[in-house]
Order: C-alpha cells, then structure tokens, then sequence
C-alpha cells in the first residue's frame, strides 16, 4: 500500500507528540516534514526522530504532503487551510478556533474535493452531538473548568483586568456564544468550535468559563437537550507532560484521527 505523506505545521506539545507517533508506530504514514515559525523546534525535532523528515516553509512542506496538520496556533489556519486545499490536499486542524468566521472554507473543500479533518480533542461526546445532529438539537452548552494559571494572558483576561491570582474559590470568568468564547480566549477553548460545529453552530453554542484555583485538571462537561434526549458528558484532562496548557487528550485525539485516516475500520459515529 502507497503511504501517505504528512506535513506538520507547529512543532510544539502536539506536533511533537504527532511527530513520534507516526515514527513510532503508524506504518502507514509517511512523516515528510516539518515547519514551525521558531526554525529551531523543528530542526530539533526532526533530528530527535528515526525518520527523518525534511524541515520546510510551509509552502514546501505543502507542495511534499498528501495530509498537512497544523498544530500551530488560531490566526495560522485560514492561510493556511485555503493554501492546502487549494492544491486539492487535505488538512487537519487543531487550532479550530480559527475557522469560526472563516466558513467560505468548508465551501472551497467541498468544491476541490479536499477533506479537512477536525479531532475530538480534549472533549468526549462530540460522537452523540453529530447523531443528535441529524435530529432537531434544542441546546448545547460546554461548561470549561480550568486552574486560574491555564487561563492567563487570554485576550478577554487581559481586556476585564481579571486578577487570577486573586481568585481564593471557583469563579464563573466568562459566558457567552462559541464565536466569543474563541475569540476571547483563541488558545484555551478549541473545543468549543469544535463542539458547536459538531451540533448547532457557534452563535447558538453556549459557552462557560470558570477559573478554580483548587484544580489539577481541565474539566469540560458537555450538555445537549433535544429530539433524541438528554446527553451529559464530563472529561477531566491532565495536562501535558510538554505543555500545561494542552491537555494530553488532545494530543492522543490527534494521533487517534491519524489512525482513523489510514484504517480500514471507522468505529463510532
Ligand atoms: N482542538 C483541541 O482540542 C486543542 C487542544 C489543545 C490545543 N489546541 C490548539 O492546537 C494548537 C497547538 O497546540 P500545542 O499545545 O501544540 O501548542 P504549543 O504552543 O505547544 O505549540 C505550537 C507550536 O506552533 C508554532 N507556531 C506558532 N505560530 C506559528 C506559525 N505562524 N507558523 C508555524 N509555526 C507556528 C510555535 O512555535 C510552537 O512550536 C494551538 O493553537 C492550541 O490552541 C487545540
């Protein structure tokens, strides 16, 4: 079987993690190179893998992969995603946040053929959101619980002046619609994009924050009523071991969609 040849776009706790599982153990992906804006990271990288792949600007690594990942930050990927499709590849994309606001690009895949792929990430229960989908869906609101530090420096922090360190117990921070929710906070709730494109969309995708100093964990509970019932769901993630900010979940959700790519068997919805 012909391999398929992966580009990553960001090497940092995700590309990393993607980067050593194609090396390690996904026989049929083909990891052929590597872009980051901090050259070094990817160099570093590529040296520290068996295979290894080439270290490229972005349009090289476009031109050399079959599948580009970007695992690199929000404002990376409408660039980015209509670069790669309009080539006719396909892409996954991690900062998902990014394509609220930017739906011409759903239209542009649809026209070239090209597939965009969108993990779970650090969220469990985005498999019942797209059945409750094909029904009517009444409400869907994402309930984020994080520590104080796993928050800091969000744009919607720093334009409230809210003072983190202060915080003594759990205090509700934010709520509003998916598209504000993104916007406010571009690096902490991808999730959210993600869930409301699952479901109903990002205006009607009610959104919570909550900063708990007494925390470990970054906990998002899902909530959906509609035609089919009720679905609840809680994930509580540990961070991970690169980077406190990512929760290991999304990382292994990444690699989990690059499996699902090249196999044979497709379980859940
Ligand atoms: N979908 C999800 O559930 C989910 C979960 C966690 C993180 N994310 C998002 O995925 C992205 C990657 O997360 P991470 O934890 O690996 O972040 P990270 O900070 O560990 O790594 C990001 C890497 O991208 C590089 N980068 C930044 N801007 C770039 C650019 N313009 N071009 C090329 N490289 C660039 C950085 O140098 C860094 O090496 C972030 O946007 C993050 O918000 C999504």
């Amino acid at each position: 079987m012909k391999s398929l040849k992966v580009g990553i776009v960001g090497c940092g706790s995700i590309g990393t993690e993607l980067a050593q599982a194609i090396d390690k153990e996904i026989r049929e992906i083909q990891l052929i190179a590597l872009s980051d804006i901090d050259k070094e990271k990817a160099k570093d990288l590529a040296a520290s893998l068996s295979k290894k792949p080439e270290v490229s600007s972005i349009a090289g690594l476009i031109k050399a992969s079959d599948l580009i990942i970007e695992a690199a930050a929000k404002d990376v990927v409408p660039a980015l995603a209509r670069k790669v499709i309009d080539q006719g590849k396909d892409i996954m994309i991690m900062s998902v946040g990014g394509l609220l606001g930017n739906e011409d690009i759903f239209d542009l895949a649809r026209k070239k053929n090209s597939k965009i792929y969108l993990p779970s990430g650090a969220l469990a229960g985005l498999d019942g959101v797209k059945s409750a989908s094909i029904g009517r869906i009444d409400s869907v609101t994402l309930t984020t619980r994080k520590p104080p530090e796993g928050l800091k420096g969000a744009p919607y922090i720093k334009r409230n002046r809210i003072d983190l360190d202060a915080l003594t117990k759990e205090k509700l921070i934010f709520e509003g619609s998916a598209t504000e929710a993104v916007e406010g906070f571009p690096q902490n709730i991808n999730v959210s994009a993600t869930l409301s494109l699952a479901g109903i969309g990002k205006e009607k995708t009610r959104v919570k924050i909550i900063a708990d100093p007494s925390l470990k964990r970054n906990i998002h509970e899902i909530e959906v009523e509609g035609e089919f019932g009720r679905l609840f769901s809680r994930t509580e993630n540990l961070p991970s071991p690169k980077n406190p900010r990512t929760s290991y979940l999304a990382c292994l959700s990444a690699i989990a969609t690059l499996k699902g790519i090249v196999s044979s068997i497709k379980i859940g919805t």
